[in-house]
């Protein structure tokens, strides 16, 4: 028998670098673009990934460290030696790329949580979001990420969520000492929420083409997170959220221009020309728009207030290279 399971993609809409430190919150918004695994029994364990030509056990293998990774914390949690664990062969599909261009849409926390699924759906186990955010948090913590972890939360929910941001140094440090059944039952202090708009509003994903490497960006951007950064991002992010609950489009506006001016004084590596186009584009309609992420690339978000407006928009966006990947309506 094999089993399908799913995962989805993911989107800063605000609180990005902010995120970074404990204590901050972000909007993360899930995008319902699939990673897709089958897992079904077999003699040894096999995992195999479209992104490679090849597949592999479990001996070393740099492209499959994270998948590999998994699976023994996968086989810890289960409180088994790899060598007992029932083996299985894992096949992973969905690459969220176009022509070799990956659209940065949160592959990696992706084929995390994915795995994590498959593992649990082979077992006959169910984990819950908070769970499955926890594990996969942990894989990517011992393996030394210098992520927020904002991306799992959002993709392990598969929701629009604000994430309040823990202390990763502690978890870290703790799991170094302690078991992984003690490191999961710590509370680790962060805050997850799911967040339903109602919003007379279209909201875009513009994809620029241009992949970036969210953990270059961060080792590059890091140093120029102050104080002042984090309280008005950090009011801006709120205000925000209370506007998507509220459906209050001009908050929404705001907040998000603030947000945008707030990463463009951060560092010039968060703006590309593309990402300053596409932000301009909707700055002439009744509309905002600004990058997502680390940015330095691939996607940016927007809302469109007026719907008379969205294919003019699309056409200009499109006039300078930026392809609409995804649209929801969020009213
Ligand atoms: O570009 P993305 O979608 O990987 O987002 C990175 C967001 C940062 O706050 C810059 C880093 C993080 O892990 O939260
Ligand atoms: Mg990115």
């Amino acid at each position: 028998m094999t089993i399908k399971v799913t995962s989805c993609g993911k989107l800063y809409v605000a609180g990005e670098y902010a995120i970074l430190t404990p204590g901050q919150t972000a909007l993360i918004k899930n995008i319902p673009i699939y990673m897709q695994a089958s897992i079904s029994s077999a003699s040894q364990i096999q995992l195999s990934s479209d992104l490679f030509d090849y597949s592999v056990g479990m001996e070393a293998d740099e492209n499959y460290s994270l998948i590999q990774d998994t699976v023994k914390v996968w086989a810890r949690y289960r409180g088994l030696d790899l060598a007992k664990l029932p083996p299985f062969t894992l096949e992973i599909s969905g690459k969220m790329e176009e022509d070799g261009l990956k659209y940065g849409i949160g592959s990696s926390g992706s084929v995390t949580i994915l795995v994590l699924k498959a593992l649990a759906a082979f077992s006959d186990l169910k984990l819950s979001p908070d769970l499955l955010f926890r594990l996969a948090s942990y894989v990517l913590l011992a393996r030394g990420d210098n992520g927020s972890m904002g991306d799992l939360a959002c993709i392990a929910y598969e929701d629009f969520i604000s994430f309040q941001a823990f202390d990763r140094k502690r978890v870290r440090r703790y799991l170094e000492k302690h078991s992984l059944q003690e490191t999961l039952a710590l509370d680790w202090g962060y805050q997850i929420e799911v967040l339903k708009p109602h919003l007379p509003a279209q909201f875009l994903v513009g994809w620029t083409r241009q992949p970036a490497i969210s953990k270059d960006l961060i080792r590059q951007v890091q140093a120029a997170i102050d104080p002042e950064f984090l309280k008005v991002t950090n009011r801006a992010t709120l205000r925000c959220k209370e506007a998507l609950l509220k459906g209050d489009g001009a908050g929404v506006k705001n907040s998000l221009n603030q947000i945008s001016d707030l990463l463009e004084n951060l560092s010039p590596a968060i703006y590309t020309d593309k990402l300053h186009q596409l932000r301009t584009i909707a700055s002439h309609y009744d509309a905002v728009a600004k990058s997502s992420g680390a940015g330095g690339g691939d996607c940016g978000i927007a809302f469109v207030f007026d719907k008379d407006i969205l294919d003019q928009l699309l056409q200009e966006w499109e006039q300078v290279g930026i392809q609409l990947l995804y649209q929801e309506d969020f009213s």
